[in-house]
């Protein structure tokens, strides 16, 4: 795992947005695996601001939306769906034919599921998948418990999530009990994966990740055993890390070889 420690939201999101835009131009057509929350919505902010200034193209990008609440339509504001095309693809020149996210509305989950882990592989697999993480450790909806290898399939929130996640809906009754989520199995196929975290209601989930056991009960631990993986957060989610030199170390030697 490779840690970066920003200073602030804003330069974790343009760090983000950089390894993006490198992969975007490196291989046109791209397969992103991509998130929702609070969490990125900088990171798109700043590629939105390179397609309309730097000519960022995203016209033969295919991307994979990690997961979506079970019972909302497309058309529901608190979507996922309805998420991404507010907070970047209705502000970038991506074909919508290329957009896959989760079927609130599948009647055949089971059918449904293995269908979406079909198409990602038949779009040659996830060259980058970007993440973020519950204060309960969970990547995607992954919550603790959930296999380690698992695919895509159909979840029960946790309480904590219902909690965090109820600033979004009128009230927390609101918030879907259930969604479908890809695996831990199908993120860690990803050729390359950024997990993005500020502020300090996600140190203790940062730490585990990143210093404590590899365990199911944080799910975002399992990347410790990818071979290229990189944590970007800010100085308020780094707060628990015991090994932040070291981190920083690394990174300014790497940096030095244009690494
Ligand atoms: P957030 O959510 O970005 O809104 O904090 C992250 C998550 O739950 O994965």
């Amino acid at each position: 795992m490779r840690v970066i420690i920003t200073e602030n939201y804003e330069e974790m999101s343009k760090r983000a947005a950089k390894i993006i835009a490198e992969q975007i131009k490196r291989k046109p057509n791209s397969v992103l695996g991509l998130a929702t929350g609070s969490t990125p919505l900088g990171t798109y902010k700043e590629l939105i601001r390179m397609h309309r200034e730097e000519g960022l193209d995203f016209s033969k990008v295919v991307t994979f939306n990690l997961d979506e609440y079970y019972g909302l339509a497309p058309t529901h504001p608190q979507s996922y769906h309805y998420f991404m095309f507010e907070n970047l693809f209705n502000h970038i020149n991506i074909n919508p034919r290329n957009v896959h996210i989760p079927d609130g509305l599948a009647k055949d989950i089971k059918a449904f599921c293995e269908n979406y882990e079909e198409e990602i592989r038949r779009a040659g697999g996830i060259d980058l998948q970007l993440l973020g993480i519950g204060r309960d450790g969970h990547i995607a909806f992954n919550e603790p418990g959930s296999p380690l290898m698992g695919r895509t399939t159909i979840i029960a929130l946790a309480e904590e999530t219902i909690k965090d996640n109820a600033r979004f809906f009128k009230s927390e009754a609101e918030v879907p009990r259930l969604a479908i989520t890809m695996g831990c199995g199908t993120i860690m196929e990803a050729r390359k994966i950024i997990l993005l975290a500020n502020g300090e209601g996600k140190a203790d989930a940062i730490a585990a990740t990143v210093e404590g056991p590899i365990t199911s009960q944080i799910t975002a631990s399992i990347l410790q055993m990818h071979p290229n993986a990189i944590i970007i957060v800010d100085e308020a989610a780094a707060m628990k890390l015991r090994r932040k030199d070291y981190y920083r170390h690394v990174n300014r030697l790497l940096e030095e070889q244009g690494l």
